[in-house]
């Protein structure tokens, strides 16, 4: 069944005019290179500019934010080239800063996303923290998962542990918390092999992180403490969502990347290098639009090396 299609410039207008509607007050996003934050190569979410307001550094112009931030993220390098992942992408975000917390961020993501994008909740399922002995100390989150029960049948509200769904910090030290994550069902036919697991890759895949709940700050030396007060944040990848709602086969194909998509495919087919071509242009460009050069070190490295696997790709 298809679902309510959006331009990908409609799903960032709902999103953020859902949490505008909820009394939430827009902010710029960043540029990709992290000011003040040596824990950092690059901006890689929504939160990351906004560190100094979980931890009462700064207070934040209001306790209720939103935005969408440009983000890039080498930790899932190696899976560029499938239908969903990429090394950048653009996070759609909403901010608690002691304000609501578990409930009330649970219900803000059921509504926008069945009501606001009109996906139906029988396709979604949630994840909740697990604790296990890797993270002593961390309660399981069973909060979330009697919140989630308004809305989702038992078996569909998934227990994870730490590794899963324990959120940050962004960089080596800074705000933390287990989180509750949102998974939409793609239908059989996408599934990327056999599991017993309920969540199947490929055909379950999250569209959005509905609450870390930010309670901890973790030091450079691994050390946990409370931050000085309870705090939400969320992230959804605006590509998924388009990609989602305009039944489209990647995130590299939905109508803003189209014309640059078949510009690839003409050339060299439809292969997972067409994705990985226009993943590592676009980060390339991000990278360069701030003024960093190739080079042997840090930022400059990675930008050496995202031209230099596209040209690969163009060669092959
Ligand atoms: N900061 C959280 C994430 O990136 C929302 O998943």
């Amino acid at each position: 069944m298809s679902l309510p299609y959006k331009t990908t410039e409609e799903v960032r207008q709902t999103f953020l005019g859902h949490f505008l509607k909820h009394d939430h007050q827009l902010i710029e996003q960043s540029g990709i290179i992290p000011r003040n934050d040596p824990t950092l190569m690059f901006i890689n979410s929504g939160m990351a500019p906004l560190k100094p307001y979980f931890t009462g550094q700064a207070t934040p112009p209001y306790p209720r934010l939103t935005n969408v931030q440009d983000c890039i993220r080498f930790v899932d390098v190696e899976s560029v080239g499938d239908s969903y992942h990429g090394t950048n992408f653009r996070m759609m975000g909403s901010w608690s800063f002691g304000d609501y917390f578990k409930e009330r961020a649970i219900e803000l993501a059921f509504e926008l996303i069945t009501e606001g994008f009109g996906i139906p909740a029988e396709r979604l399922s949630a994840t909740v923290f697990m604790a296990d002995e890797s993270l002593p100390g961390v309660p399981s989150d069973e909060e979330s998962a009697r919140i989630w029960e308004k809305f989702l049948p038992r078996e569909r509200i998934i227990g994870r542990p730490p590794a899963d769904n324990f959120w940050g910090p962004a960089g080596t030290s800074g705000p933390c918390g287990p989180c509750t994550e949102v998974f939409f069902d793609r239908g059989e036919e996408f599934a990327e092999r056999k599991t017993d697991d309920v969540l199947v890759p490929g055909r379950h895949i999250e569209i959005w992180n509905a609450g870390v709940f930010m309670q901890y700050f973790k030091d450079e030396q691994g050390n946990f403490s409370p931050l000085p007060m309870k705090c939400v944040d969320t992230g959804a990848g605006l590509e998924r969502f388009a990609m989602i709602l305009q039944g489209r086969a990647s995130i590299h194909e939905i109508d803003q990347y189209e014309p640059s998509y078949q510009l690839i495919n003409q050339r060299i087919g439809d292969t997972a290098w067409t994705r990985i071509i226009l993943d590592h242009l676009k980060t390339s460009i991000l990278m360069i639009r701030e003024g960093i050069v190739p080079s042997n070190t840090r930022e400059g490295y990675l930008l050496r090396r995202a031209l230099r696997r596209a040209m690969i790709g163009v060669f092959l």
